[in-house]
């Protein structure tokens, strides 16, 4: 009896075990394929993957006074730390604001000012952000910031504005932080 039994069940058996490879199989890793995770060492790699860690965002309030004001004319750092709010009128007043806005978001025409004292941090390392400000607005052909074109911003200011407004315009763009 016992013998039949097991007999009878035999087809079955076999049907479940040919199940069970075929699941198995199918479900086996592929070894042809290498497995990619985001957190494995590059290829070659002896030392533990660090992941490369951001560059801080510029920040001017890093910045001594001195490293700020390094650099520009003596004529106007000595003008300086200069008057921020006249700087913002002479702004309108030479129509500056025709062309930079404090959007973000408007860059057709010139850079935006929204950032204004941090871009100047990066935009030429080897330069105080003041000195870069002050280059940009007396000579603005020397740097021409990406994407736009050199000839597009007057370069009669140094001419036009004294000391005294360049100084009051640079304290006023050093007082733009994207906030
Ligand atoms: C006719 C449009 C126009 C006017 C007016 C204008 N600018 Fe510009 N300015 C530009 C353009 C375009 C650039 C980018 C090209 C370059 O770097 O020279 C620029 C660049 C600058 C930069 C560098 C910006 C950066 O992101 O690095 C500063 C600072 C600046 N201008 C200040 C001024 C000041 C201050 C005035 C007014 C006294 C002024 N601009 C008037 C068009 C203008």
């Amino acid at each position: 009896m016992v013998r039949l039994a097991s007999l009878r069940y035999a087809p079955v058996a076999l049907a479940g075990i040919v199940f069970l490879a075929l699941v198995v199989g199918a479900c086996a890793p592929d070894p042809s394929t290498t497995l990619i995770s985001p957190d494995m060492p590059p290829e070659g790699a002896e030392e533990e993957f660090v992941p490369p860690t951001p560059t801080p965002l510029p920040d001017i309030t890093q910045l001594t006074e001195e490293e700020i004001y390094a650099g520009l004319p003596e004529e106007i750092a000595a003008l300086m730390p200069g008057d921020p709010a006249r700087g913002a009128e002479l702004a309108q007043l030479n129509g500056c604001v025709g062309c930079h806005s404090l959007d973000p978001n408007q860059t057709a025409i010139a850079p935006s000012w929204a950032n204004m004292a941090n871009l100047a941090v990066t935009r030429k390392p080897d330069m105080g952000p003041a000195a870069y400000l002050y280059e940009s607005i007396v000579d603005p052909d020397v740097y021409v910031v990406d994407g736009y074109s050199a000839g597009i911003m007057p370069s009669n200011f140094g001419e036009i504005l004294t000391p005294q407004d360049l100084a009051d315009l640079i304290a006023y763009l050093l007082t733009l932080r994207g906030e």
